[in-house]
Formats: structure tokens, C-alpha cells, sequence
């Protein structure tokens, strides 16, 4: 099936921030930072974490309490978001060690320290899927630590249903719609590897790590 590009590429409608923010990813969320520990057992600490399109920083804060020792920087573009991110600070008491950035890609320099990138589900949003891997190399230190999650596209709309009533069934109608443009936006293995190869990341490594998730993990 051909990709069909997000209606929008930054979340900043409210109704829809909110959906999203409220939703039950406690599943998807915990196996992000079970499969980066698998991935890198022997990280423990970096003051120099940067989440790419944190959203409302869900993934931001599980990550902080799984690694007691880092300090991250959450970034997105969507003002919503971000406001529903800054909230979940505030309940989980992390706003010492976890910083949110209303900016918007692609970043051209290093503005942002970083040395360890993680990222979920942000790649399917972009028009142009270069922007993440160019900004990857653009804002990174040189060995970072790099961990990209994200949906896969199935082969045809009937498979994409399908999922939406299998993992979502029990979600808001809006979420549903989300989930399900998201799967037809979603880029496959073969795709991501035609942009690896574009930005010099063909040393990363893209593996499925479920039937409609896939990482992209290694160092810069
Ligand atoms: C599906 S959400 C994922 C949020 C979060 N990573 C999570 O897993 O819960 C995608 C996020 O990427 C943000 N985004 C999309 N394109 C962006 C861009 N060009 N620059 C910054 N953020 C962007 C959206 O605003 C949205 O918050």
C-alpha cells in the first residue's frame, strides 16, 4: 500500500492532544524503554538526553525513572503538547531533571547538548522523513547513543482496520482515527533503509519488534 502522509505534521489541536495524552500507552511506553535497555544494557547515565517529539512526555517521564542518573530535554513543536508535558512534570516531580522545548524540526546545529537520542513515533508524522535522520546528525555529539521507535506500515487499509479494532477498539473515536492515519503514514523497513543510506546511518540497525512496530538503534 502506498504511504499516505499525517493530515498535519505538528499535534497541536487541542481535543486531539489531550486524546493522545490521555490515552492508555502504559503497554507500548514501558516495551519503548524495556527494548532500549535490551538494546543498551550497559547505559546507566547521560545529562544529555534529548526526546525528539516528546508530545505530552509520557515516554519522557518513564524514561527518567527508569534511569534515576539522567537529564533529559524533551522537544516538540506543538504548544498543546507541550502544555499537557508540562503538567505531567508537575504530578510526577520531575521537573528538575526533565526540560521542555517548543521547537520544531529540522534542527540545523547543536544548539541542544545531546549525546543519547531517543524518539517515539515521531518519524511517521514527517512530510519529509529526512528531517529526523539530518537533524539526527546535525544536533548529536559524535558516538551518541541513538534509539528510534516507531509504527510500520501494514500492507493494505483492511490490515490497518484491523489493528485499530485489535489495540484500540477500547479508545475514543478520535484516537481510533489517529492510530489509523498514523498506520497508513507509518514508513516500512525498506524505506527507512533507502534513508539511512541517504543521510550515512547505514551502520544503524532497523529491526520489527512487533507486527506494526519497528527501532532503529546504534551509535553516531
Ligand atoms: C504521535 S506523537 C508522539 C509523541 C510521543 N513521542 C509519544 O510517543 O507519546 C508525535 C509528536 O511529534 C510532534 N511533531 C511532529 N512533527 C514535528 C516536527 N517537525 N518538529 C517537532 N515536533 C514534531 C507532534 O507535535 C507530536 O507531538
Amino acid at each position: 500500500m502506498e504511504r499516505r502522509p499525517e493530515p498535519a505534521e505538528l499535534m497541536n489541536d487541542f481535543s486531539q492532544a489531550l486524546a493522545y495524552s490521555e490515552a492508555d500507552f502504559a503497554e507500548p511506553h514501558d516495551r519503548f524503554i524495556a527494548l532500549f535497555r535490551e538494546t543498551f544494557p550497559e547505559f546507566r547515565k547521560s545529562e544529555k538526553v534529548m526526546d525528539l517529539g516528546c508530545g505530552p512526555a509520557d515516554i519522557t517521564v518513564r524514561f527518567a525513572k527508569a534511569f534515576p542518573q539522567t537529564r533529559i530535554i524533551g522537544l516538540d513543536g506543538a504548544e498543546e503538547m507541550l502544555k499537557l508535558g508540562e503538567n505531567r512534570l508537575q504530578t510526577s516531580g520531575l521537573s528538575h531533571r526533565i526540560t521542555l522545548i517548543q521547537d520544531t524540526l529540522p534542527l540545523h546545529d547543536s544548539s541542544y547538548p545531546c549525546d543519547t537520542l531517543i524518539s517515539n513515533s515521531l518519524l511517521h508524522h514527517l512530510l519529509d522523513p529526512m528531517t529526523l535522520w539530518e537533524t539526527i546528525v546535525n544536533i548529536c555529539e559524535k558516538g551518541s547513543t541513538l534509539f528510534i521507535m516507531d509504527l510500520m506500515r501494514p500492507d493494505d487499509e483492511l490490515t490497518a482496520r484491523q489493528m485499530v479494532t485489535q489495540y484500540a477498539a477500547k479508545e475514543p473515536e478520535i484516537l481510533q482515527q489517529d492510530f489509523y492515519h498514523s498506520l497508513l503514514a507509518a514508513y516500512t523497513p525498506a524505506e527507512i533503509e533507502v534513508q539511512l543510506d541517504k543521510a550515512g546511518l547505514t551502520h544503524l540497525q532497523i529491526e520489527a519488534v512487533s507486527d506494526r512496530h519497528l527501532i532503529v538503534h546504534g551509535h553516531l
